[in-house]
C-alpha cells in the first residue's frame, strides 16, 4: 500500500489546475448505459474510482475509448451491445456509486442484478430510496443473496417524494425516468451541481426535463436517447480542499478551471477565517498570511455546507485563532479523522454529531493513517501545516478521489512524496 511522506512548513505558492467531478463523472459515465449510441466525454478526471466504474462498464459490453489530455481524459462510451446487466458484489464493495447502473439498467433494458451496497467506513448509507422510487415507477423488486433484483417491462413515470434528500437516489431515479412511458416528478430532488451536471448531459442526449438545479425535476419520457459530447463539470471539492490546504499552510495560489459559481458557502467560510479570496468566473486566487480564525458550520445538502468539505475545513479550523464547533448532519460517522488529527496535536472532541475544536498554535507531523477519502484529504491538509514529517499511511482512499494530489501539492512548493510499498 502506497503512502504519502509530508514534511510540513513549506508555504504553497503558484497555480493548479483543478479537475473533473469525481461525482459528476460517475452518474455520467453511467448514463452511457441509457443509449446504443456513443457519448463522448471530456475532463474526465483520473481517479481510482473512475477506473472502476470504467470497468463495471466494460464488463456490461460497453466499448470504451480512452484519450489523455493535458487536464484529465477524453472518454467515448458506447452502449450498443451491452449483453450483462449485472453489477456484481466484487465491484459494488470496492464503490458504492456501482448503484448508478440500476436505473439506466432497468430504464434500456428491462432488467438489472445489482449487489447491495454493504455497510461503509462513513455511515450506513442504505439505497432503499432507490429502491422505492423504481418500485412506483412499475419495477419488481426483490433482494436475494445479497443482489437487487429489479425488473419490468416499461417503467412509467409517476411522482416520486424521497424521504430524504439522496444525491445517487436521485441521480439513479433520473436517469431511469428518462425512458419510462409519461411523466415522472422527483420531489425533494439532490440539487447539488453534480445532478445537474448529469441532467445536462442527458438533456444534450434527448431527455426532457425541467427544473435542473431545484428540488423538483419533471422528466417526460422519451422513447430513446441519443448521443451527446459533454464535458465533466469541474470539481468543487477538490477546489476547496486546496483552498483549505492554502488557509492552513499558508501562500499564493491560483486555482484555474474551477467553477465559482458553486462554491458559495466554501468561500464565504474561507472569508470569514481571514483568507484572502480574488475570483473570476473560472479561477480563484487564494492568499493566506495570517494565522486562520475558527469558523462555526454545520453539512447539509447544496447549497449548504458539503459533508465532502468538513474534514478539510476541520483541519483549517485546528490550528485557527479560537474554538469552532462542526456539525455532520449528513453522515453518522464522519469524524474519523479526527483520532488521527489529535495524533498531530489537535485538540478536538466529539460529543454526538459536534466536534468541538479548539484550535492550536501548532500542528507536530507523526504517523498517521487515512480512514476514508475526504478524511485522507483532510490529514494532508494537516500535515503540510504540520512541523516536521507525516507518514500517511493508506491513501489508496486519496486515489479513489483526487486526481495525482501530490503532483499537484509538489508543483505549488509542497514536500509530499508518494513512497511505493
Ligand atoms: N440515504 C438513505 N437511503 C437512501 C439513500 C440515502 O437513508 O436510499 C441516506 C444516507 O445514508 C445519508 C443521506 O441519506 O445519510 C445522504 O446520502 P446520499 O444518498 O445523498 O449520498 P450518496 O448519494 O451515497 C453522494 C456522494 C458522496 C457525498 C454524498 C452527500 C457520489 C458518488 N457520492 O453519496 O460523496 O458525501 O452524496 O453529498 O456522488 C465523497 O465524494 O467523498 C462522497 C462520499
Amino acid at each position: 500500500m502506497d503512502k504519502l511522506l509530508i514534511t510540513g512548513g513549506n508555504r504553497l505558492s503558484g497555480e493548479i489546475a483543478i479537475s473533473g467531478a469525481k461525482n459528476a463523472a460517475l452518474p455520467i459515465l453511467c448514463a452511457g448505459l441509457l443509449t446504443s449510441s456513443t457519448v463522448q466525454l471530456s475532463n474526465v478526471p483520473r481517479l481510482q474510482d473512475v477506473s472502476t466504474m470504467l470497468k463495471l462498464l466494460r464488463q456490461m459490453g460497453l466499448r470504451i475509448e480512452q484519450t489523455s489530455e493535458q487536464d484529465g481524459e477524453r472518454v467515448a462510451v458506447c452502449g450498443r451491445a451491452i449483453d450483462r446487466f449485472e453489477a456484481p458484489y466484487e465491484m459494488v464493495k470496492t464503490m458504492r456509486a456501482s448503484i448508478l447502473v440500476l436505473g439506466p439498467l432497468l430504464a434500456r433494458f428491462g432488467e438489472a442484478k445489482v449487489s447491495l451496497p454493504g455497510g461503509c467506513a462513513i455511515g450506513s448509507r442504505p439505497v432503499d430510496q432507490h429502491i422505492k422510487g423504481l418500485q412506483a415507477m412499475g419495477a419488481e423488486i426483490t433482494i436475494e443473496a445479497g443482489y437487487i433484483h429489479a425488473r419490468a417491462k416499461k417503467l412509467k413515470g409517476t411522482r416520486v417524494v424521497t424521504d430524504m434528500i439522496t444525491v445517487t437516489g436521485t441521480e439513479n431515479l433520473l436517469m431511469a425516468a428518462t425512458l419510462a412511458e409519461g411523466e415522472t416528478i422527483l420531489e425533494n430532488a439532490a440539487r447539488e451541481p453534480e445532478v445537474g451536471d448529469l441532467a445536462n448531459l442527458l438533456v444534450a442526449m434527448g431527455a426532457r426535463i425541467d427544473g435542473i438545479g431545484t428540488d423538483r425535476l419533471v422528466i417526460q419520457g422519451v422513447s430513446e436517447l441519443h448521443g451527446a459530447s459533454h464535458a465533466v463539470i469541474a470539481d468543487r471539492i477538490e477546489t476547496a480542499t486546496f483552498l483549505c490546504a492554502v488557509a492552513a499552510a499558508g501562500g499564493d495560489v491560483k486555482l484555474t478551471n474551477v467553477r465559482t459559481d458553486i462554491l458559495d458557502v466554501a468561500l464565504d467560510k474561507l472569508r470569514e477565517a481571514g483568507v484572502v479570496l480574488t475570483t473570476g468566473p473560472d479561477w480563484i486566487r487564494v492568499q493566506m498570511a495570517a494565522r486562520p480564525k475558527a469558523v462555526n458550520f454545520r453539512t447539509t445538502e447544496y447549497p449548504g455546507f458539503p459533508t465532502d468539505m468538513q474534514a478539510q475545513f476541520m483541519a483549517m479550523n485546528c490550528l485557527a485563532d479560537g474554538n469552532s464547533r462542526v456539525t455532520e448532519t449528513i453522515f453518522e460517522n464522519r469524524f474519523m479523522h479526527v483520532q488521527e488529527m489529535n495524533r498531530l496535536g489537535a485538540a478536538i472532541t466529539i460529543d454526538g454529531h459536534t466536534a468541538s475544536v479548539s484550535g492550536v498554535e501548532r500542528l507536530v507531523g507523526a504517523p498517521v493513517m487515512a480512514t476514508d477519502l475526504r478524511a485522507s484529504a483532510s490529514l494532508v491538509i494537516a500535515a503540510l501545516a504540520a512541523q516536521g514529517e507525516t507518514l500517511i499511511d493508506r491513501i489508496y482512499h486519496l486515489d479513489r478521489g483526487y486526481d495525482r494530489m501530490e503532483v499537484k501539492l509538489s508543483a505549488v512548493g509542497a514536500n509530499i512524496v508518494r513512497v511505493k510499498s
